[in-house]
């Protein structure tokens, strides 16, 4: 049985004394930070201790770039524009930078996990003066702290090492908040960067997630989502004594906990056991995000997904039986290398078939040193373009489709924000099988949970009148 390593108590003390001591001088100087969050959940959920570091060591928050003294970008590298759109972004800084010289500007994240990434960072960029990754963010303090002092640093340790417990963090919203179960993963499939950058799997010990969650639910927060790059796999090393299912029993009944989500969960490791527990458990919420990304077999096969369109189907199939008003989201790549017209459309095939809520969908970006930018056939841009306005219009039909069958449907409703359009006040809030609903109503009832009847559907949203406050 493996065993994870941990950050030390003592250690993380040290870098909480370092906060402490910076405080004094930041909060008197009323400085305030900036933070950009690119790409994933995970990044989401990284930034959020990120800004809590900063608030511990006397930060505020800045409503925009110009009034910051502290910038940090927090990237992502699953696809190339992203970096592309990065360096444009902190090429912009530099005016900034000229006419606020004390600014700090920070990047970090997955990008600067890439080979050389922060190194060539650093020379390209004079005015950026802190790089670091996605594993050292227990040393947050101590990084700034020789920033503050004048020195540019690039930290960026493998991510293979130790868990860190416990750190700071400054969520957005008292409603709803992300748990990180496991970090890195393990499962290489050969489009993804994503293992070389966030490092191997790593499981959270059950009781430290449910410590967390039953912290979160004594803040008043009601829906967590379950975090990992594929939670179907949460344990299976066995250094946590538990898999997937079993978590969401030993989670499902903390007080006050209404709605549980997760997120991505992989087909592969999506088994009877975690259908049983989304079917028993009352609090587990009725939609899972299945990422499918090619409905061919070959294609599946050369991306390393170890399953097949036949299983994704059945899984489908099974679950739906289980839960029928479970709803499917998912995850979709044209143009990897090697597919045909033919490969394409067991895709469009596919998304036909299972008539997902909603798909994100993505044209192949080949990434270095992964093995299917090494594969040979590689598609014309043009040609993914093509694919990817053909699936995204089978799509929109779908989700039409999808729409239409909530006409009438009534069910409770976590009111997430409002929009106040003149007279009317709109608010907007998700079933718990994910489905959003657009309804009138008061800004009182934010974070609330309220009754809503759909009465039209949009091409893109439901609208719905409430019934019951
Ligand atoms: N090119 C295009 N899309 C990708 N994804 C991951 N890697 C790549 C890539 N190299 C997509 C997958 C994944 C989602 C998070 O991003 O669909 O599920
Ligand atoms: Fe990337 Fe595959 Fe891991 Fe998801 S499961 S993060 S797509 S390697």
């Amino acid at each position: 049985m493996k065993t994870n390593s941990f950050i030390s108590e003592q250690e993380l003390t040290e870098q909480k004394q370092i906060a402490s001591a910076l405080s004094q001088e930041i909060r008197a100087r009323n400085l305030k930070f900036f933070v950009e969050t690119f790409g994933c959940q995970m990044n989401v959920r990284d930034s959020e201790t990120i800004k809590g570091w900063l608030s511990l060591i006397g930060y505020q928050e800045a409503a925009d770039k110009e009034t910051a003294d502290l910038i940090l970008f927090n990237t992502c590298c699953v696809r190339e524009h992203a970096e592309k759109r990065l360096m444009g972004n902190i090429g912009a800084l530099k005016e900034l930078k000229d006419a606020n010289p004390g600014m700090i500007i920070g990047i970090c994240g997955c990008m600067m996990q890439q080979q050389d990434m922060a190194k060539k960072l650093l020379k390209r960029f004079p005015h950026v003066s802190l790089i670091f990754g996605t594993n050292v963010l227990h040393r947050f303090p101590e990084m700034l702290r020789a920033v503050l002092n004048g020195e540019r640093i690039a930290v960026t340790d493998r991510a293979d090492d130790a868990i860190a417990e416990d750190l700071p963090k400054l969520r957005d919203n008292e409603r709803s908040a992300f748990v990180n179960i496991m970090y890195g993963c393990d499962n290489y499939c050969s489009y993804c960067i994503v293992p070389y950058v966030r490092g191997h799997e790593r499981s959270r010990k059950p009781e430290d997630i449910r410590n967390e969650i039953v912290s979160l639910t004594d803040s008043g927060i009601t829906e967590i989502t379950l975090l990992g790059q594929n939670v179907n796999s949460y344990g299976n090393d066995g250094s946590a004594g538990m898999r997937f299912a079993d978590l969401l029993r030993y989670v499902s009944d903390v007080p006050g906990l209404k709605r549980i989500r997760f997120m991505s969960s992989h087909p592969k490791d999506l088994n009877e056991d975690v259908m049983q527990a989304i079917a028993s458990l009352g609090n587990v919420c009725h939609h899972v995000h299945l990422p499918v990304q090619s409905g061919n077999n070959e294609i599946l096969k050369r991306m390393n997904r170890r399953y097949t369109r036949e299983h994704y189907l059945s899984i489908v199939s099974r679950l739906r039986e289980l839960v029928p008003d479970i709803e499917f989201t998912t995850d979709i790549i044209v143009g990897f290398p090697g597919e045909t017209e033919e490969a394409f459309s067991d895709t469009l095939s596919l998304v036909e078939e299972v008539g997902f809520a909603a798909a994100f969908t993505f044209a192949y970006s080949p990434r270095l040193g992964t093995v299917a930018a090494r594969m040979e056939d590689q598609i014309p841009e043009s040609v993914k373009k093509q694919r990817l306005k053909a699936l995204n219009e089978l799509q929109a039909r779908k989700t039409v489709e999808n729409n239409l069958k909530y006409i009438g449907h009534i069910g409770e409703v976590l009111v997430e924000g409002c929009d106040e359009r003149g007279e009317e006040t709109m608010l907007y809030g998700k079933y718990q099988n994910f489905k959003m609903v657009y309804f009138p109503g008061c800004k009182e009832l934010l974070n609330r949970y309220v009754t809503v009847k759909v009465t039209k559907a949009n091409k893109n949203s439901l609208l719905g009148e409430m019934i019951d406050a």
